[in-house]
């Protein structure tokens, strides 16, 4: 949802802004731009298109200077055109600015400064920021106040950069979207993710909503609202720039899900003993006297929240999932016994931040499953635990939902202990098979026929995923995927569903992807058999030796283990299927259209 990025130092910015572009881009690719300053006037390039196509068209030589920003942009108000890409300037290129967020009140500002004189030349929300900024320049006030007094007007979500033409600073602000600075020996960075500089430092400065911030080539100074200073910790960030950079890999979705051994391994390392059987989740509080869990996440998240809402209520806990957009209207009564987790992966969703915000003004008790130290979800919410799986850049999330699906697993157990006195998760076993896990996904990653199956079936009218139990959200975990990056129709269902609706689509044209998780595996069987009567391929996702494969026309074997893991590994069949059938297609694999990974706004 728009990439930021801010550099001053003592070197040419221009190369640090594309890598950081370039860096950010999974965050939107609508249109890209660069303002730099030198002393000499503001110099801008923009264009709609990707990230590359600036790098490729622009000068270098006329963007000299030592200060900039830069902007990747996912639209949201007006289409991803040249004139609406960012940066955005006042008409006589005095000011630059870099907008993340939505502007709620930009209409009514709008038009009061075209009634004062002010020319736009955008449609988009942002635009009003650089004019405002300009008229309290035009008012006399210096380059800080004038930045200052423009932000004040604004209501909504922002993260917000501006240079102004013969200053040697640059001007941020926070407000309900990310945004971050990198401290680096020559300089400084300001980015709403940390990828987007790791090649450069890795010490950071996460800033809080309300936070200002002015950045030199020679300090930081960050203050509050009125202009005190406030004082936000530095941390090392544990990732390095070649953890997050691709490989040899193709594509980053390739590499993420062929990392699911080792982020596995790291999401579960030291949080269960697999002697005893207890689980230890890190230093997390007692759950003890919550009575109802309730679960907000969107896309993958929400499948990860779905399995871990399946394996909570196993454990003997109450609990729901719902998606974070449906939270303020469709919430079930919450109160003070009421757990509610974000699942996010970012941590930075707004649905899923507004969704948590919303439950703790009606006395919930938080907690969020995120990757991301440091992010909105992880600071707003009582409790945290942190899914370890490392950065992930493709857009479509792989190794973030194993991980998640993974810890909601043990942390339902460690909730129904706390709070009834036991757990009905056959522990012992999950343990044992834990401890095999990472070993069971690297063979399964090296043995898959995914690659084959997806060139098998490619051109076809429909993509059906069907399960029961675990196996539903990994069905529909495995359509979402499907569709994001193969633009082809696809669908997940509860198996049980398929007679009551979807099976009038059904054609000898439709793909049945059916996932087999060990559990009430006839009926889900005889489900498939309604789609195979209809002349659909069945492509049975199960163990070797199953009964599903006598009468399926594919095959996509996944270990022996229990229920609570195979659709784990189910999911990872299906993304590599997702991953090969969208490499056939020649697809945009790391950025699919009209899409972005971390999307804050609502
Ligand atoms: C976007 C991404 C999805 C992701 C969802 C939730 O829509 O494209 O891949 O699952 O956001 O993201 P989160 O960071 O909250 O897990």
């Amino acid at each position: 949802m728009c990439g930021i990025i801010g550099r001053v130092g003592r070197d040419e910015a221009i190369d640090s802004l594309l890598t950081g572009l370039e860096n950010l881009e999974y965050r939107g690719y609508d249109s890209a731009g660069i303002a730099v300053q030198n002393g000499a006037g503001i110099n801008v390039e923009k264009q709609s298109g990707k990230v590359s196509s600036l790098t490729d068209s622009i000068d270098r030589n006329d963007l000299a200077g030592r200060l900039g920003i830069g902007h990747t942009r996912w639209s949201t108000h007006g289409p991803p055109t040249d004139e609406n890409a960012h940066p955005h300037t006042d008409s006589t290129r005095d000011v630059a600015v870099v907008h993340n967020g939505i502007i709620e009140n930009y209409a009514e500002i709008r038009s009061r400064l075209q009634r004062a004189g002010y020319e736009f030349t955008s449609q988009t929300d942002t635009e009003v920021v650089p004019h405002l900024i300009q008229r309290n320049l035009d008012r006399g006030v210096e380059a800080e106040t004038a930045f200052r007094r423009a932000i004040d007007e604004l209501e909504g979500s922002y993260a917000i950069a501006a240079i102004c033409d013969g200053e040697d600073e640059l001007y941020a602000a926070r407000q309900g979207s990310p945004l971050v600075v990198g401290i680096e020996g020559d300089g400084y960075f300001l980015a709403s993710d940390v990828p987007a500089f790791l090649e450069y430092t890795d010490t950071v400065v996460y800033l809080e909503d309300g936070d200002f911030v002015t950045l030199r080539s020679n300090g930081v100074r960050i203050t509050d609202r009125d202009g005190n200073p406030v004082r936000r910790d530095r941390h090392t960030v544990d990732w390095d720039a070649e953890e997050a950079g691709k490989g040899e890999f193709d594509h980053y979705m390739l590499k993420e899900i062929t990392e699911q051994p080792t982020s596995l391994a790291q999401s579960i390392e030291g949080r269960y003993d697999p002697h005893t059987g207890s689980v230890t989740l890190d230093d997390l509080e007692t759950f003890e006297g919550i009575s109802r869990v309730l679960l907000v996440a969107c896309g993958t998240s929400y499948h990860a929240a779905q399995y871990g809402t399946i394996a909570l209520r196993r454990s003997g806990v109450a609990a729901d999932a719902i998606l974070a957009n449906e939270f303020s209207l469709a919430a079930p009564p919450i109160d003070e016994e009421t757990l509610v987790i974000a699942v996010t992966q970012s941590g930075e969703t707004a649905d899923t931040l507004t969704a948590v915000r919303q439950a703790a003004d009606r006395g919930a008790k938080t907690l969020s499953v995120t990757n991301v130290v440091g992010s909105s979800a992880a600071r707003e919410t009582d409790q945290q635990l942190f899914i370890r799986a490392g950065p992930e850049i493709g857009v479509a999330a792989t190794k973030t939902f194993s991980s998640q699906a993974v810890l909601l697993t043990l942390l339902s157990h460690r909730i129904a202990t706390d709070t009834t006195g036991s757990s009905s998760l056959p522990i012992g076993q999950l343990c044992v098979e834990l401890e095999q896990l990472p070993a069971l996904v690297e063979t399964l990653i090296e043995a898959s026929d995914a690659r084959s199956i997806a060139r098998r079936y490619r051109d076809q009218e429909s993509y059906f995923f069907i399960g029961r139990g675990f196996g539903y959200p990994v069905a529909s975990e495995g359509a979402l995927k499907f569709k994001e990056i193969t633009y082809e129709h696809a669908e997940g269902f509860a198996s049980g569903e398929l007679k009551h609706g979807p099976l009038a689509l059904v054609t000898p044209e439709t793909p049945v992807f059916t996932v087999f998780t060990g559990e009430e595996d006839e009926t889900t069987l005889a489900n498939a058999a309604e789609a195979t009567t209809r002349g659909a391929p069945v492509i049975a996702i199960c163990p070797d030796g199953h009964d599903a494969i006598q009468t399926a026309d594919a095959h996509l074997a996944i270990p022996d283990v229990n229920p609570l893991l195979s659709g784990i590994l189910a999911t990872i069949q299906l993304q590599l299927v997702s991953y090969h059938a969208a490499a056939l297609l020649d697809r945009e694999i790391d950025k699919p259209r009209n899409l972005a990974k971390s999307v804050t706004v609502e």
